[in-house]
């Protein structure tokens, strides 16, 4: 019961690591509403970690790449929770793009949904969290904005892009005691599985080299709920209360920060 009492918003809901923060926010005593685009799954989620308990969960529809969807989701979301203490935003979209042949509407896209919705979920949800005396802002960046990636040229630019806000965003809601950071995961999701379901089999050698073998621990990527989720209740808890503007990789040892 280490969240009981703590009202959060968790986006991209549906799936992957949205879907295990919510499930691991809710058995830490939390009242929770996840959102997404994608309604019937999330719905899902959310009734299923409700009546595993000890917390609560709820959902509503959004869209982050729009202004008027934050705006409304995150308002109603408010009103059932009674205030707003922490938002986590893993919601995201990943393409296969090389730098050599990125177009102006997958770059928009990606930089739509990736970054404008960092901004606007960040945005919005600090109002909420400022009246309730603070709180906690969690990201998802990815070792893709830390490197080169022949494979992903926007999501790279887009993930460095949400990189440079959390710093900045941290180092100006600090008087707001609201604290942001950004997870650098590397979990087995479905993001993480329709990228390697398009790669070829050249691309999938390159790939183990690349972001396999370097995961000390184990040689392959996490599961969400069992190596992420503690994580996230710790950076929603008070007791991170002191860590902000940092990037966390949570990745078994795939990458350092430095
Ligand atoms: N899987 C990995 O190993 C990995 C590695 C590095 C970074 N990341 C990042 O971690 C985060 C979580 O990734 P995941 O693997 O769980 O992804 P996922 O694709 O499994 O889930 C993402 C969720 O976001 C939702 N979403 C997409 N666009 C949306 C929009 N416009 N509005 C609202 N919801 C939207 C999707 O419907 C989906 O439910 C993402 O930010 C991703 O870029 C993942």
């Amino acid at each position: 019961m280490e969240l009981q009492g703590k009202r959060i918003i968790v986006t991209g809901a549906a799936r992957g690591m949205g879907a295990a923060t919510v499930r691991a926010y809710v058995r830490a005593g939390a009242a929770v509403v996840g959102m997404d685009v994608s309604d019937e799954a999330g719905a899902a989620v959310a009734r299923d970690a409700s009546a595993a308990g000890p917390g609560t969960a709820d959902y509503l529809h959004v869209d982050v790449a729009d202004r008027d969807s934050v705006e409304t989701a995150f308002a109603e979301a408010v009103r059932r929770l009674g205030g707003l203490d922490v938002l986590a935003h893993p919601a995201a979209i990943q393409r296969s793009v090389s730098a050599s042949d990125v177009t102006v509407e997958e770059w928009d896209l990606m930089f739509a949904v990736n970054v404008r919705g960092t901004m606007l979920t960040n945005q919005v949800a600090r109002r909420y969290i400022k009246d309730a005396g603070g709180g906690s802002i969690i990201n998802f960046g990815s070792i893709s904005g830390q490197r080169p990636e022949p494979a992903g040229a926007a999501y790279s630019a887009a993930k460095g892009a949400v990189h440079a806000w959390t710093r900045t965003a941290a180092g100006t809601w600090g008087d707001d005691n609201i604290r942001v950071n950004t997870i650098l995961p590397a979990m087995a999701t479905p993001m993480y599985n329709e990228a390697m379901a398009r790669a070829s089999e050249e691309q999938k050698v390159a790939g183990y080299w690349m972001n396999h073998h370097s995961i000390a621990l184990g040689h392959k990527y996490g599961d969400p709920d069992r190596d992420l989720g503690p994580v996230m209740v710790f950076l929603a808890s008070d007791a991170s209360h002191f860590i902000t503007g940092q990037l966390i990789p949570v990745d078994g040892g795939q990458h350092s920060v430095r």
